[in-house]
């Protein structure tokens, strides 16, 4: 399928002053945006690093690379593109040795994805079951909606769509792809309307009855919870001591991976509570720089519904005694 790249589409980076803010980029700094998207993020802290900076961006679907050609013609700091799943962009930085004084990830989708109404990404618009960032992936919904089991269906809904409603969506997409495979995402948000009680949907208000669906398949798709308890891991390594990491998630399953993550690091001693001296001799490795995970303004959310449930965290890497 083509991939349609229309420049009128834009995407309003979320959180993108906190951003700059916490992080606090310096002129000449080393920086790694791993999801680059239309590079909102990327353009602010390529202005703050400046020419005698660098940006690495990372992104798995080639409209954030097309995008970049155009970025990279414009800033004037050092730019490399690496298109990957994030966590192997960052191994590969890792193994080069990098020593980044920035880290970033602005999860999830793009607005430019969302929008580009082929891609199937959205249940405002009809188009064939795919989802998937890297079209070069294999998996996409189509296949997860016409080939998983019931129960497994049931469990992704309930688990990444917190969806009330799971066990009657998947029992009644089981029941419609039973005549025949749904191809597209009207057939998709047909068979969730016909599982939800009419009483429901009408207490629905602005939100949209498939919306937990699609966001389930979607993290399914593309294992969205996989590559970041992955690449947190990796962005943190490929930091230097005085090195910054932040993170804005979307949805608390993403939230929650990144809290444990930063105060994992920021743990010293993990010895028992009842044990009277420190035997364990662990130092923390980090230091949480948003003691609570920061939230949009009514302003910022007002302007850009999308921000809603946006949410930043972030930590600094210590040097921890050999
Ligand atoms: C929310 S958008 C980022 C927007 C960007 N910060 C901006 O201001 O334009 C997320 C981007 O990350 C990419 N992405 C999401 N998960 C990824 C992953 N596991 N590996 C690589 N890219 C990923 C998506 O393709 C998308 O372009």
């Amino acid at each position: 399928m083509a991939i349609l790249l229309d420049m009128t589409r834009t995407h309003v980076p979320v959180l993108a002053g906190e951003l700059i803010d916490i992080l606090d980029p310096q002129p000449g700094e080393i920086a790694v945006d791993c999801t680059f998207g239309a590079g909102g993020h990327a353009r602010l802290v390529a202005e703050r690093i400046g020419p005698a900076g660098t940006l690495i961006c990372i992104d798995r679907d080639p409209v954030a690379e097309r995008h970049f050609e155009e970025f990279a013609a414009e800033v004037q700091c050092q730019t490399r593109f690496l298109a990957a799943e994030f966590a192997t962009g960052l191994r590969e930085l890792r193994q080069e040795g990098l020593q980044a004084d920035l880290a970033y990830l602005d999860l999830g989708v793009s607005s430019m994805q969302l929008d580009a109404w082929e891609r199937g990404f959205s249940y405002s618009y009809d188009a064939p079951l795919d989802m998937r960032m890297d079209p070069d992936q294999e998996m996409d919904a189509r296949q997860v909606v016409n080939e998983w089991d019931e129960r497994r269906l049931a469990n992704a809904f309930q688990t990444y769509g917190d969806e009330r409603f799971a066990r009657q969506i998947a029992r009644e997409i089981v029941k419609r792809r039973g005549k025949a495979p749904l191809q597209s995402t009207s057939e998709l948000v047909d068979a969730i309307r016909a599982a939800i009680p009419a009483r429901v949907q009408r207490q629905f208000g602005g939100g949209h009855p498939a919306k937990r669906v699609f966001q389930a398949i979607r993290i399914v798709v593309n294992d969205e919870l996989g590559s970041l308890d992955a690449a947190l891991p990796l962005a943190w390594d490929v930091l230097r001591v005085g090195g910054r990491m932040g993170v804005i998630s979307f949805h608390s399953l993403e939230d929650r991976r990144v809290k444990r993550f930063f105060a994992d690091r920021g743990r010293g001693c993990i010895c028992p509570p009842d044990l009277p001296v420190c035997v364990c001799g662990k130092e923390p490795e980090g230091e949480v720089l948003t003691s609570r995970a920061v939230a949009p303004t009514p302003g910022e959310i007002a302007e850009n519904p999308r921000s809603k449930s946006a949410k930043f965290r972030a930590a600094r890497k210590l040097e921890v005694a050999a």
